[in-house]
């Protein structure tokens, strides 16, 4: 099977920037379905839903969703700044470990605060797509750019484990972690992409595998709790992550079950490798601790489908991210260069 070197686009405009189409990822693998978004409100709950998901796509869809919804903001340039403002509320408050979010909400804040109180609704209606468009159009190549300064890190044969999903499904497109491994197979190394399955909701036996195996990349699923067996048998060679907030001292926030890889990592002598955005490096925050983690509902843990999984009377947690501290990340792949990741704060 020919390799796609791009990859699905999870989300795309249409009717010349008046509906945003979202690839429904809550169906997949089974089925391929698109919700078509023009208000804030649809858009909040395909975030908070995990319709979309994954650090950079959340960040785009909650700027080309906010400019969509633009369109049916009051023509009173007063009143559609208030109507800015509450969807600028709405949409922070969907997810809150992934920084990207408020990243974009804020570059289409800054847009419209540029132009001074007396511009037209109309004029900020452009600002806002124009802004939320150029914000979609750095992701992708930000994650061209992390292909290839990550795809050279790669050995050139050997397994490489992933976590979630950190794929074109997650970003504007090709992916970071994802990235990384498809510019390393395109370039010819001979690759076996582990992915985890990264319970409770799947990402990686849904969705990485999904996207790899359509991209003809060679993916196999694993349970989390295999992996360190693999690593023991010399099945890994090195291990790659998104992530969805780094900190100043290079602590990362990412998929719960990222730490424990890193760990493992670490025994094995492995290296872990983290591959984001510089959108996902929150400069406010001096380290992990301060990232704040996401508690969703228990249901996704006691429960597949309709499948009960968990007795009633037993309780259950689920916190959606871990901190990876600094010291277990072998090195930070971004667009602007490989880092250590004490180099983050200087950089
Ligand atoms: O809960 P999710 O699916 O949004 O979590 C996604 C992840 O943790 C990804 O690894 C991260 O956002 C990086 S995506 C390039």
């Amino acid at each position: 099977m020919a390799i796609d070197p791009i990859g699905v686009r999870p989300f795309e405009l249409v009717a010349g920037g008046g509906l945003l189409r979202v690839l429904d990822q809550r169906q997949l693998p089974a089925r391929e379905e698109w919700l078509e978004l023009h208000e804030v409100e649809s858009v909040a709950r395909a975030i908070e839903e995990l319709a979309v998901r994954g650090a950079p796509a959340i960040g785009c869809v909650a700027a080309l969703g906010l400019a969509v919804a633009a369109r049916r903001f009051p023509d009173d340039p007063g009143q559609f700044r208030s109507a800015f403002s509450a969807a600028y509320q709405r949409l922070s408050r969907t997810r809150p470990t992934a920084v990207n979010l408020f990243v974009a909400l804020d570059q289409l804040a800054e847009a419209i605060t540029r132009l001074g109180p007396d511009t037209d609704a109309e004029s900020l209606r452009v600002a806002l797509l124009t802004t939320a468009v150029r914000h979609v159009d750095d992701d992708l190549k930000a994650c061209l750019a992390i292909g290839v300064y990550g795809g050279a890190l790669l050995p050139n044969q050997g397994g490489v484990l992933t976590h979630c999903n950190a794929g074109a499904l997650a970003t504007a497109g090709y992916g970071t972690a994802l990235g990384v491994i498809r510019n390393a197979v395109v370039s010819g190394k001979r690759l076996q992409v582990f992915a985890d399955e990264t319970r409770p909701v799947l990402q990686g036996a849904r969705l990485t595998a999904w996207e790899l195996a359509r991209d003809g990349i060679d993916v196999t699923v694993i349970a989390d709790n295999m992996a360190g067996a693999l690593m023991a048998k010399g099945e890994i060679a090195a291990a790659i992550v998104g992530a969805d907030r780094i900190a100043r001292n290079g602590d990362v926030a990412n998929k719960i079950g990222t730490y424990t890889v890193a760990v493992l990592c670490r025994h094995h002598g492995l290296p872990f490798y983290v591959a984001a955005p510089w959108t996902s490096i929150d400069r406010n925050i001096a380290t992990g601790a301060e990232i704040p983690i996401e508690d969703r509902d228990g249901g996704e843990v006691r429960t597949h489908g309709r499948e009960v999984l968990v007795p009633p009377l037993a309780a259950v947690r689920n916190p959606a991210f871990d901190v990876t501290p600094a010291a277990l990340v072998t090195a930070i792949i971004t667009e602007r260069g490989v880092f250590r990741p004490d180099e983050i704060a200087l950089a």
